[in-house]
């Protein structure tokens, strides 16, 4: 049984320095996350591989752990799958990079099956094809937990600039599919590490897209990322109000402040205030 929830930020550590994969834990990431695609040179996936399961077999990091596979249409995504079911190594997730259909996914899915059942499956997005089949692949399979946008791959295979503007077609169809799925969106890596204002903005603008979290490629980005996904102030007090003058429990619409206010945004106040409580700990 599948118990993950993704968290809201993802801590990326390349899987060949063993002294960082505690990294997460240390500086209050949700989730470490070991990567074994982009970030492993190919002469080094071996050794890699070895590592990040030999590490998820035998030490405890006190945080959940996820994994960053190669994709299933390569050699290294199979071997690295294969050393895994072996390694008797247990992630909380595992990432697939690059899917472009939901066959991957099942087949992700089967091949773990019984000998781990627990793990849970992100599927990153980061290819026209992949953009294309988002809605199928956000049903693949219950194993699925959530879409991740893969932010440089998408802008380097359709040859447009990294920047809002061209991406936000795709930011928007994953979230779309991830809200339609009932699973969470999680925004791309922001790259540049000398822009944490650059950083805050872009995540303030994916959470209002309906993105519930972002991969974090370096230590100082986890507080900024935090603060950027929590409900503004002005947000948290309007949803205050809202919910002591218009959820009577009866429907139909109310005049709260000069708005308008029916039974979407009653939910809508209800899911800020269940944000808010999930955060500061509160039942
Ligand atoms: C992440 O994998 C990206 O391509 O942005
Ligand atoms: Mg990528």
């Amino acid at each position: 049984m599948v118990t993950f929830t993704p968290g809201r930020t993802f801590l990326v550590t390349p899987a060949l320095d063993p002294s960082r994969f505690d990294k997460a834990v240390e500086v209050g990431a949700d989730v470490g996350l070991l990567d074994l695609e982009d970030g492993v040179p190919t002469a080094r996936k071996a050794e890699a591989r070895r590592l990040a399961f030999g590490h998820l077999s035998h030490a405890p990091s006190g945080g959940p752990m996820s994994v960053r596979i190669n994709s299933l249409r390569t050699e290294d995504g199979l071997r690295d799958v294969l050393t895994l079911l072996d390694s008797g190594a247990r992630p909380e997730a595992v990432l697939l990079p690059k899917v472009e259909s939901p066959v991957e996914l099942r087949q992700l899915d089967e091949l773990l099956g019984p000998r781990l059942p627990g793990v849970a499956l992100l599927a990153i997005i980061e290819t026209p094809r992949g953009v294309s089949a988002v809605d199928d692949i956000a049903t693949a399979t219950p194993r699925l937990r959530g879409l991740i946008f893969g932010a440089a791959d998408l802008s380097s295979q359709l040859g447009v600039p990294l920047t809002w503007e061209p991406m936000l077609y795709a930011r928007s169809r994953i979230a779309m599919a991830a809200s339609g799925a009932g699973i969470h969106a999680i925004d791309s890596p922001f790259f540049d590490l000398e822009d944490p204002a650059g950083l805050e903005e872009e995540t303030r603008r994916a959470r209002a897209l309906g993105f519930t979290g972002k991969i974090v490629i370096h230590p100082d980005q986890v507080d900024i990322i935090h603060e950027a996904l929590r409900p503004s102030a002005h947000v948290v007090a309007q949803a205050r109000r809202v919910l002591a003058q218009a959820d009577d429990g009866k429907g139909g619409i109310h005049v709260v402040g000069g708005n308008m206010i029916g039974p979407p945004l009653v939910a809508a106040a209800r899911r800020v205030m269940a944000s808010v409580k999930l955060e500061s700990g509160e039942t």
